[in-house]
């Protein structure tokens, strides 16, 4: 699955708000010196650049199977760069890590996935910080007679293969919960729900745009009623009279 750098450039600064500042300041806190840090599915750097003023002295090696998301990283992180698709072998982009971060990716991976990662994690004991996974919560104001049928239908296309198998989708805060806890693990979560007002038009278009079409793919049977929405919904993007919010958890694990 492929991200078009202008997407996560437009939500950088959402994401940048809804981090919750106190789970990364304790995933900092818990490191050592100079630590190693591999972020997983780094994208254009932002996970990075949202750590290191936490971590001055920190290391990062970005990982990620898209070569032109990846230079735009490098030319904004000093940073390790690792290109390689992370459906494969995960030791060697691990290799010498004392953490783990990754954000905006646990939610595409599936359960199988997941669990081969914490074991590996456990394995090491390496702290873990994974923010802004969903969690299934949208509210749009106003609300629309057709939210629910279009948010049961995004919630089924998040759940699609993303090339890890099925994903995680909503589920992956509670499932990466209760499997880092199986293992061992101490784990706190944090609210980092997006609050996005209506003056973020590009974001909301690209946001509702995204939803109407995965909507769509999930329940082709109500094309025309999910069209409506977007249509509707579009409409009062550019009045400047929608808001919305999107669940996301942060999570941090330590051993
Ligand atoms: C939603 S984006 C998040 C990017 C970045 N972490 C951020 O927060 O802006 C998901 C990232 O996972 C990467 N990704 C998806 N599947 C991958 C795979 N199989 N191997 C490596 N990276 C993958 C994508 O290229 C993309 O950069």
């Amino acid at each position: 699955m492929s991200f078009a750098p202008e997407w996560l450039a437009l939500r950088a600064p959402i994401d940048a708000r809804a981090r919750d500042a106190d789970l990364a300041r304790r995933f900092a806190a818990s490191l050592p010196p100079s630590p190693l840090i591999v972020d997983l599915g780094a994208g254009t750097g932002a996970n990075a650049l949202a750590l290191t003023p936490l971590l001055p002295q920190a290391g990062f090696r970005l990982v990620d199977n898209d070569c032109a998301l990846l230079d735009i990283a490098r030319a904004r992180v000093k940073a390790e760069i690792l290109h390689t698709d992370l459906t494969g072998d995960l030791e060697a982009p691990i290799a010498g890590a004392d953490a783990i971060s990754a954000s905006a990716l646990m939610d595409l991976v599936s359960a199988p996935w997941f669990d081969r990662l914490a074991a590996l994690a456990a394995s090491r004991r390496l702290t873990l910080l994974f923010t802004l996974n969903v969690d299934g919560r949208h509210a749009l104001t106003p609300e629309d007679r057709d939210d629910g049928l279009v948010f049961a239908a995004f919630a089924s296309d998040q759940r699609r293969d993303k090339g890890f198998g099925p994903a995680l989708g909503p589920d992956a805060p509670r499932h990466m919960e209760t499997r880092l806890a199986s293992l061992g693990a101490t784990v706190h979560l944090a609210d980092s729900a997006w609050h996005v007002d209506a003056a973020a038009r590009g974001l909301l278009t690209e946001f509702i745009g995204g939803m109407a079409e995965a909507a769509g793919r999930a329940a082709p049977a109500e094309a025309a009623s999910i069209a409506a929405w977007r249509q509707r919904r579009q409409v009062q993007i550019r009045k400047g009279a929608l808001s919305l919010t999107v669940g996301h958890r942060d999570l941090l694990a330590q051993w």
